[in-house]
């Protein structure tokens, strides 16, 4: 080789050498920026863990204040955010009750038609059909004529399905217990004002008007012979079936699209009703609790960008934590500002932007994908949100966000159960009214049993298992197993059906 030749190669070596730098150079740079990236999505998850962290301690903050809340509310109207609202059930059944009942319940995701035949044995409940349908989403904004001309339609359909051995006797209308799911004013148990829609409900014809009498007047325009018997919140309709199979049964709760409880109150602690006259001097309180505020809640600025973007803002804050209506809207939010703050999610993810598109059962999907490379995560990241080939690390990202966010719901609904607990005097703390009962030498824990509903707690095994283990935590594990939480399935439409029986040949009182 000439020197030439020997320039040429030295030359091609070192341009080779320099290009090689040039490309390692682009390629460091490139791994310390996506570093960056990284950290900087690492830094979102870390803020929101911390914003939503429930210790024990906050919990119990909480607790005590849902039952200082409780008490405000009982005490005068306006007291407090939660309305504790009468229902006027005032004997819960006990399965004595006989006879063929309907049930309807409206208030969630589905729309439930029922039949219930009580034998008048505990247990006994006979041949109960159920026909569940979604509700059409335009009949949720439409008029208040147009929703409930669909459920008598579907009342009637429901009816004309039975055999002769249903027909209602000569003369006899047949009983209907109705489940109305929104925060009512009532003055009987068959009748009661709608206050305001929640839960993306909004028919603005139906605040303030008579629930019972718009379905009533339905009815007769389809000719139907039916009438309202009892009209009640679902909390109201799971603790009437808890309490028909176990007497124990003193609250009840429900998570599902919403959130709310109800329990069994002493006449003369609802101050704001003074002089309320009770056979049993008891009254069944709706809390309303969705609409519980506490300073004490652990709130982030996701929670509050949803609120303020929601139809109803400052309302519902404690069932915009809890609820599966917002859950999922929870986990979107934290994961588009991940795929603002990187590219973790690829350059589009426009789907990120539409609201409440992922749904609480896809969160339950992907937090409890246990496969090892999380091939549901991928599944409905790529055909729900139409992001694709998301590296396994930013897949498990995405579990923690649903874990961190379910979590603290299922830790603040179980505050917020031991909260009633504490009302009523059964959180073991104190020493007159605490639950406990004499026996023998020594006093003992009084068994308390809460009727649970709604399918966050029957159907996502990890939110259940949070709530179960944050009650121990709060209580005790001595304390927590006298308390029991009984799934009631069905329960809201059932119940009512039940205390149709209850309350079909008992007098009613009123205000
Ligand atoms: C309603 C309550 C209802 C709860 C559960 C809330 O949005 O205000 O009345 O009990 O949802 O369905």
């Amino acid at each position: 080789m000439g020197s030439m030749g020997k320039v040429l190669g030295v030359g091609l070596v070192v341009g080779c050498a320099v290009a090689m730098c040039v490309v390692a150079g682009t390629m460091v740079g490139k791994r310390v920026k996506s570093r960056r990236r990284w950290t900087k999505v690492v830094k979102v998850l870390e803020e929101f863990e911390e914003g939503c962290a429930t210790p024990v301690e906050k919990l119990r903050q909480v607790v005590d204040a849902m039952a200082v809340e409780m008490h405000a509310g009982l005490a005068s109207e306006g007291g407090s955010k939660l309305k504790m609202l009468l229902t006027f059930v005032q004997n819960l059944p006990n399965g004595s009750e006989k006879g063929v009942y309907y049930g309807l319940d409206l208030g969630g995701t589905n729309f439930r038609v029922l039949r219930v035949q009580l034998g008048g044995q505990r247990s006994a409940i006979l041949e109960p059909g159920v026909e569940r349908q979604p509700i059409p989403e335009h009949l949720m904004t439409s008029t208040s004529e147009e929703l409930f001309d669909f459920i008598a339609a579907s009342l009637q359909k429901f009816v004309e399905k039975e055999g002769n051995g249903s027909v209602a006797l000569e003369g006899k209308l047949r009983e209907l217990g109705f489940t109305f799911s929104f925060p009512m004013k009532q003055a009987s148990v068959s009748s009661g004002i709608l206050i305001k829609w929640t839960k993306g409900f909004s028919i603005h014809d139906t605040v303030g008007k008579d629930v019972s009498e718009c379905l009533n007047q339905a009815l007769e325009r389809r000719g139907l012979d039916m009438r309202v018997a009892v009209l009640i919140n679902d909390t109201v309709g799971t603790l009437a079936l808890g309490h028909y199979h176990d007497e124990d049964t003193v609250a009840a709760v429900i998570i599902g699209t919403g959130t709310n409880a109800c329990y069994l109150e002493r006449s003369d602690d609802i101050i704001k009703c003074q002089g309320l006259l009770t056979t049993s001097g008891a009254m069944v309180v709706n809390m309303e609790w969705g609409n519980f505020w506490s300073s004490h809640l652990p709130r982030t600025s996701y929670d509050i960008e949803l609120d303020s973007e929601s139809p109803n803002p400052n309302d519902q804050g404690f069932e915009k934590m809890i609820s599966g209506m917002y859950l999922g809207d929870i986990v979107r939010r934290v994961i588009l500002k991940m795929s603002q703050e990187s590219d973790v999610f690829g350059l589009s993810f426009s789907k990120l932007l539409t609201p409440f598109i992922l749904r609480s059962p896809l969160i339950a999907a992907m937090h409890e994908d246990d496969s090892p490379d999380l091939r549901e995560v991928a599944r409905i990241l790529g055909e729900i949100l139409e992001i694709g080939d998301v590296p396994l690390k930013v897949r498990k990202l995405v579990v923690k966000v649903c874990d961190v966010v379910t979590r603290r719901a299922a830790r603040l609904a179980a505050a917020g159960i031991v909260g009633i607990l504490k009302k009523m005097g059964r959180d073991g703390s104190g020493s007159t009214a605490s639950g406990k009962v004499k026996g023998g030498s020594h006093t003992k824990m009084r068994r308390t049993v809460v009727a649970i509903e709604g399918a966050l707690y029957t159907s996502y095994t990890l939110f259940r298992e949070y709530l179960n283990d944050a009650i121990a935590d709060i209580l005790g594990e001595d304390i927590s197993s006298h308390v029991v939480l009984k799934v009631m399935e069905d329960g809201s439409g059932m119940g009512a059906a039940v205390l149709a029986a209850a309350y079909s040949s008992s007098g009613q009182d009123t205000l």
